[in-house]
């Protein structure tokens, strides 16, 4: 509580302008864990007092209401059909956040008509009482993908260390900078064994990035492989909340004070975990 209590008054302090950040985590390869990610880096972002509202885009195989648990009345569809409001649709959850349903059922090639398109991107604009909205979008390229990316001023790509999730990582890295122009790209490597494994990856994605399409992707950081993040998907439980110190969750407690930029001198090390922590630093270390 205390430390909930320090990082709110500095983040009050100041002259800092209250600002709403819009996320989109995406990927090139199906898979990789996006809707894990986007739950989790949610609620993460949750404890650290932020006002999260975690929005499933995916129009093809809408779950974030899978994993909480959740069978909510309206979702996307009613959004985008004109029936109901953005901000009507905006479910509360136990775990600190607030979400949307995504609309189940839509292939991911079929292009929404424009009008559906406009419902949803302008309806984000409704969310203005969130410091953060995460969109979990559907992956690889598509223009329903690629909407919500540009209406977002953040883009987490993830990918895994796989060779084919790198070259599709790539390839919605292509895609984006022909459509954006200045994008604020972040990378996450999931389901990493090593750091030196997550270090290497990152590295040839912020490599390939840079020489074949001057792009500027930004590492924000990794998550481990744990087994925590499937026994959650199958309790429809985030693994946040059914092990908040388990590997993936320490990680993505991390990457949520990357994105806060919360700095090693504020971060409080848990107990018994040093080695850990030691471990995530020694990535972080450039
Ligand atoms: N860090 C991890 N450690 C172990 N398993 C993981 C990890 N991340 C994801 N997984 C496994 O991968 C599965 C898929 O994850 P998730 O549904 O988040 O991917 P996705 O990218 O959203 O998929 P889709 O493209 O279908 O939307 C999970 O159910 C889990 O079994
Ligand atoms: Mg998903």
């Amino acid at each position: 509580m205390a430390d909930q209590a320090d990082e709110l008054r500095k983040m009050m302090s100041g002259p800092v302008q209250y600002q709403q950040r819009v996320i989109a985590v995406t990927s090139g390869k199906g898979g990789v864990g996006k809707t894990n990610v986007a739950i989790n880096l949610g609620i993460a972002l949750g404890r650290y007092n932020k006002k999260v509202i975690v929005m499933d885009a995916d129009l093809g195989l809408a779950n974030v209401n899978v994993i909480l648990g959740k069978i909510p009345e309206f979702n996307l569809f009613h959004v985008m059909k004109g029936l109901k409001k953005m901000r009507d649709i905006v479910i509360n959850t136990n775990y600190g956040i607030r979400f949307i349903a995504g609309a189940s059922g839509f292939s991911q090639l079929a292009n929404l008509s424009e009008e559906s398109r406009n419902n949803l991107v302008n309806g984000l604009e409704e969310l203005n009482d969130a410091d953060i909205i995460i969109i979990d979008t559907g992956a690889g390229v598509s223009n329903n993908v690629l909407s919500f990316v540009l209406a977002a001023d953040e883009v987490v790509i993830v990918t895994t260390p796989e060779p084919t999730a790198i070259t599709d990582a790539y390839g919605i890295i292509k895609a984006i900078s022909s459509e954006a122009t200045s994008p604020d790209l972040k990378l996450i490597i999931n389901r990493v064994k090593s750091v030196t494994e997550a270090r290497k990856v990152s590295e040839r994605v912020v490599n390939i990035a840079s020489q074949f399409l001057n792009m500027k992707v930004n590492n924000l950081g990794f998550v481990f492989e744990d087994e925590i993040v499937s026994q959650a998907v199958i309790r429809q439980l985030p693994f946040m909340e059914l092990d908040p110190k388990s590997r993936a969750a320490m990680c993505l407690d991390h990457l949520a004070q990357r994105l806060l930029k919360i700095t090693d001198k504020e971060f409080k090390e848990p107990k018994g975990l040093k080695g850990f922590f030691k471990n995530i630093a020694a990535f972080y270390a450039e």
